[in-house]
């Protein structure tokens, strides 16, 4: 028996009816249309493979992928055949017909396979009756992503059409694989690009608690104790009448300043880790937060914030807070704004979080990938926090109409319960 290997005859063939199933072009792009737009390489397979059968009126059939690292063909999908040869059926780059047809990147198109000497597995064949036999390779940018094989139950000669149509369909599913591994890959990059912003801002919180820690429990002591011994040596000052009114204008000057270190470090101490949100709660945090950092630049604040339906877990409510604070951030440093209203609210089920301000707004589009002037990572920071608890952040703004930051927390996570542990408390 002849082995026929065959390179497609670069001449496109012309339909004269639009329902020719007998039609290369029209079968060839009709398999083109049901696979695009798949990203699913399991979904492509098996609708390749179907509508490769169907119009080719071919019954029996299957793709093996090629596995890169065992350089193993193994069926993926098949129709018409058994599970025991579609299982066993697994050969080496260059075994059997399927196997030089991966390793060549050239079609074989045999009249009766099951007669066929360079055939592996001849039992497994007979046994499944095998007689007309097609192996086309998947193949793009020169790589062969495996074959797709059809077969029919009795022999059969190969015209040029099937030979010309199998092959434009093989490459059609080769260039659909190559996507389809392309998503994939771009998939789990982002999946560990996730994983490791989740670790920079878990290391971040991690790390602001340990200072907020340090700072309240060394020196903001310290400086209050200092402040008490400076208040005593005023005082004492006075009982043993000293005169020396440099000395005292000192010891006054020193004492203020220390106090006034004091205030700035409980201040730091409150943005590192915001305490009223582990006394009072989220929605009064966020109030005693914008209202201390907008209200003495003469902002006009507005809040319209619902009462939580649900207890919200300590990271989430975090989250939230540190979003404020991103927002509110960018208010005082790019804004200008005179009016800001913050709103929480449901809509729909979902928790709607938003700080809108007047200001001058900016153009989205400008804006440049983060760290390329060494700052730039807050709106990105805004929006790998959320993601992380499972919502949603955007920005609406244009130069001069203001500034609308939003974060959607959806319906499901409130009503599932299904809630991963963002950050690790210590
Ligand atoms: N409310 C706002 N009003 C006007 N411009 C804003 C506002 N928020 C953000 N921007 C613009 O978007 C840019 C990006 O903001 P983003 O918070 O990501 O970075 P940044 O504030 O420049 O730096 P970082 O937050 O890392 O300190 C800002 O530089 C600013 O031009
Ligand atoms: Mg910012």
């Amino acid at each position: 028996m002849d082995v026929c290997r065959f390179t497609p005859p670069k001449s496109a063939n012309f339909c004269l009816k639009r329902d020719d199933k007998t039609c290369p072009m029209l079968v060839v792009s009709r398999v083109a249309a049901a696979i695009s737009g798949l990203s699913n390489l399991d979904a492509i397979l098996r609708i390749g493979l179907d509508t490769t059968l169907e119009f080719m009126n071919w019954v029996v059939g299957g793709i093996m992928l090629l596995d890169e690292e065992t350089n193993l063909l193994c069926y993926h999908v098949y129709r018409g055949l058994s599970d025991d040869y579609a299982e066993s059926m697994c050969l080496n780059l260059g075994e059997g017909i399927a196997g030089r047809v991966a390793q060549s990147g050239k079609a074989i198109f045999l009249e009766d396979i099951s007669v066929e000497p360079k055939a592996a597995k001849l039992d497994l064949i007979a046994k499944e009756g095998l007689k007309a036999f097609v192996s086309v390779p998947l193949q793009a940018k020169e790589r062969v992503f495996g074959v797709m094989n059809c077969a029919n139950k009795f022999p059969r000669l190969f015209t040029e059409t099937d030979i010309h149509l199998l092959h434009s369909i093989g490459d059609q599913l080769g260039i659909a694989i190559n996507h389809a591994n392309l998503y994939e890959q771009l998939k789990k990059e982002r999946e560990r690009y996730r994983q490791l912003a989740r670790q920079v801002i878990l290391a971040q919180e991690g790390e602001r608690k340990r200072i907020a820690r340090e700072l309240h429990d060394e020196t903001s002591q310290t400086l209050a104790g200092l402040a008490l011994n400076l208040q005593a040596m005023i005082e004492l000052a006075e009982m043993l009448g000293i005169q020396n009114e440099q000395f005292k204008a000192i010891l006054k000057k020193t004492h203020a300043s220390t106090v006034q270190v004091n205030i700035e470090v409980s201040r730091l101490i409150a943005d590192l880790r915001p305490a009223l949100l582990d006394i009072l709660g989220l929605i009064p945090a966020i109030r005693q937060y914008i209202e201390s950092s907008l209200a003495p630049l003469g902002i006009q604040i507005n809040f319209r914030l619902e009462e939580l339906k649900k207890t919200l877990l300590p990271e989430e409510e975090v989250t939230l807070f540190r979003w404020v604070q991103g927002a509110v951030g960018n208010i005082i440093q790019h804004a200008q704004a005179k009016n800001v209203l913050v709103s929480m609210l449901y809509r729909e089920g979902d928790l709607v979080l938003q700080v809108s301000d007047d200001g001058k707004g900016f153009n989205p589009l400008h804006l440049r990938n983060p760290g390329e002037r060494g700052r730039g990572y807050g709106l990105f920071n805004m929006k790998e926090r959320m993601n992380l608890i499972g919502a949603s952040c955007s920005v609406q703004t244009e130069p001069g109409r203001g500034t609308t930051v939003t974060a959607v927390i959806p319906n499901e996570r409130w009503l599932s319960g299904k809630r991963g542990a963002a950050y690790a408390e210590d």
